[in-house]
């Protein structure tokens, strides 16, 4: 059986075939949020399906590319479409791009998700950094043999988001006059958006925001010693009136509006790295 060191060898290998500069930074692209890409200076694009232990993304709204190039005069990589664990995929195929990233040699690692809002405070469009998280999901992607080249056993989860790059944030954001909130992400297995019982019980967990993306990512990352910043975009209210009902196309609307502030912020950091 191909262990998952050399199935990261062997996918790093055939990416650098199509592209050889090292990235400062991994971006990864939310639902809704595929435009990002307007903003680079693109030098490459190869589609997940040409790309070995990649899984291929299902959902609307997701593209599914690696692409490389210049953002703000740095090499960086990003992921226009991720993984779910929702779509079938195990907890280590969703993370395993991020691994990949980072045998790329990203030092930095920029995630965004579209979430549903639960803190009072917020409105469709927010944006909420994420300084802490709740994970909810079914299997953390470190259960099994731990891989000790990759990191430890027993990764410590005190600081899963960078403070150092969310205070960058705060300034990029500040200096670009863009409101930002900070909150508490708590991660789902989804597909179903949640009942009204369960955003209540959800926000009285702590969390301020509800999404199916993001907590195996940074698990994954910090496992790996990876800094890492991330960002939701407020699509749906979860605390809500009566018949507010939450569709995929909404949320898809509601991300690709903020999808200039999130940019906005995401060039900042790259630029300040
Ligand atoms: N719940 C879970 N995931 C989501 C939501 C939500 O309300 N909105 C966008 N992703």
């Amino acid at each position: 059986m191909t262990s998952l060191i050399e199935k990261l060898n062997h996918t790093v290998a055939v990416i650098k075939e199509y592209y050889n500069q090292k990235p400062v930074a991994g971006i990864v692209l939310g639902s809704g949020l595929g435009n990002f890409k307007e903003n680079m200076t693109v030098e490459c694009e190869i589609p997940y399906e040409d790309i070995p232990h990649f899984p291929v993304s299902t959902v609307e709204g997701h593209s599914g590319k690696l692409i490389f190039g210049k953002m703000a005069g740095k090499t960086v990589v990003c992921m226009a479409g991720r993984f779910h664990f929702y779509e079938g995929y195990s907890s280590t195929d969703v993370s395993f791009p991020i691994r990949v990233m980072k045998f790329l040699g990203i030092e930095t690692l920029l995630l965004s998700n579209a979430a549903g809002g639960m803190n009072p405070a917020f409105a469709v469009g927010d944006l909420m950094i994420i300084n802490d998280h709740i994970s909810l999901f079914a299997h953390n992607p470190l259960l099994g043999p731990n891989e000790a080249a990759l990191g430890p056993r027993f990764p410590d989860m005190s600081e899963p988001y960078s403070v150092e790059l969310i205070n960058i944030a705060q300034q990029v954001a500040a200096a670009h006059s863009i409101p930002v909130f900070e909150g508490v992400y708590v991660g789902v297995t989804g597909p179903t958006f949640e009942t009204k019982a369960e955003y209540k019980m959800l926000h009285i967990l702590g969390a301020d925001a509800v999404g199916m993306s993001t907590v195996q990512e940074v698990i994954v990352a910090r496992h790996m010693d990876l800094p890492v910043f991330a960002i939701s975009v407020i699509t749906d209210l979860g605390i809500r009136e009566e018949n507010n009902i939450i569709t995929h196309q909404e949320v898809l609307e509601a991300a690709a509006a903020a999808e200039p502030k999130m940019t906005a912020i995401f060039k900042g950091i790259i630029a300040a790295l």
